[in-house]
């Protein structure tokens, strides 16, 4: 019977990194198990995601939902061990990627039931212990029998936790893999004509940290900085789920006058909208990299990364809580206008062949 690796995937960031993974094991020499763990379950934040992206319909959906840290981590384990357990094939390798609840979860349980766990995206760390990613990240690393790391910070970051070098492999950026195949598809949507901008002269936002949406002081504290950069330039807002839930409660979307407030997008979409303007304001991880690899200034509010190279080496400046650095950044972007392109080892479109080659040598 032939080897299989199982990957896990659950939530919208996880789905633009195992996509390309998943094609790179076509030829591969094991069957490939992807399940899907249900953190996210709407079309708009998952089903758009596997129709765009060519994601095979999971083997396996454990459809966990959504819920507190502790429920839906929890649920996650015993669904996955269930599923463990009752298929008796034991896998090379279980992969997980990036640094969600699922990716943290489900390391866990492989590895207390023995099966090597191999992570993508490894050695990132904000050194924030108050963002639930960061945690994720901490554990699925100290646990994980195989670390693929996207940046460089991440081998500095391992070696300093005291990781011996022979669990650890630079591969790049997976995620970069799938903006360079889907840019081309992303740029013919012409997004900024379906919103009537004018390539290169509005701005993009997105907020879902709960350091930003949970605290009402700081969300209206945001609403005045977004209603500032919709005073100077067209600003679209594809609003997260989390992030309208609490606009509503709170009573603010009214505050939003002038900002172009729409549902999340799906990949495609989002992406062609990202590399048409002149600046993203977010407090996502994966924009910082991926308008870095476009060359489109970002400003992120937050007041640590887990990926400064996006500062260091690309197009992304921190601004902390502080709203005046933020516009100030944010100005400085609409007047220089300018495209940075990036060169960072392994942001080339092949890091997932360098995945699937690791997992295949190292069984
Ligand atoms: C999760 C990840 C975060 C990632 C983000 C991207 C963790 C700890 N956090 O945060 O790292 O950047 O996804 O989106 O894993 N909801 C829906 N439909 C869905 C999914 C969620 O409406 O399909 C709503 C629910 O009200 C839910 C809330 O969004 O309670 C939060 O979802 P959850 O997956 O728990 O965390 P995110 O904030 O999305």
């Amino acid at each position: 019977m032939r080897d299989s690796v199982i990957f896990v995937a659950g939530a919208r960031p996880n789905f633009v990194k195992i996509a390309p993974i998943l094609r790179a094991c076509e030829s591969a020499p094991f069957d490939r198990i992807l399940v899907h763990t249900g953190q996210h379950y709407d079309h708009a934040m998952s089903g758009v995601f596997f129709e765009q992206l060519g994601i095979p319909a999971p083997d396996v959906h454990l459809e966990v939902g959504s819920g507190t840290h502790g429920a839906q981590t929890g649920r996650i384990m015993a669904a996955f061990e269930e599923y463990l357990l009752r298929d008796k094939r034991r896998p090379r390798w279980i992969v997980v990627v990036g640094d969600v609840n699922s990716t943290m979860a489900c390391a866990l349980v492989g590895s207390k039931l023995c099966l090597p766990v191999a992570h993508v995206e490894a050695g990132l760390r904000s050194f924030d212990r108050a963002m639930p990613e960061e945690i994720n990240r901490v554990v699925t690393d100290a646990i994980s029998n195989l670390l693929l790391v996207s940046e460089p910070a991440g081998l500095t970051n391992l070696a300093n936790e005291g990781i011996a070098s022979d669990r650890v492999r630079y591969v790049g950026n997976v995620m970069i893999d799938s903006l360079v195949e889907q840019l081309p598809a992303a740029r013919a949507l012409r997004m900024h004509e379906r919103f009537g901008l004018h390539a290169g002269d509005y701005a993009v936002v997105t907020l879902h940290r709960p350091s930003n949406v949970d605290d009402p002081a700081r969300l209206a504290e945001l609403v005045q900085l977004l209603r500032r950069i919709a005073s100077e330039v067209q600003t679209v807002f594809p609003m997260h789920p989390r992030t309208s839930a609490r606009f509503r409660d709170l009573g603010l979307l009214s505050g939003l006058q002038g900002v172009r407030v729409i549902e999340p997008l799906g990949y495609r979409e989002f992406l062609g909208l990202i590399a048409d303007s002149s600046v993203v304001v977010t407090d996502s991880g994966g924009i910082q990299e991926e308008t870095t690899y476009l060359g489109v200034p970002c400003v992120t509010l937050r007041t640590t990364t887990e990926r400064p190279v996006t500062c260091t080496a690309g197009t992304n400046v921190l601004v902390g809580e502080d709203l005046d650095a933020a516009w100030a950044a944010i100005q400085r972007s609409l007047t220089l206008r300018e495209r940075r392109p990036c060169a960072i080892e392994g942001w080339d479109g092949r890091a997932s062949s360098r995945v699937v080659t690791t997992l295949t040598e190292r069984a």
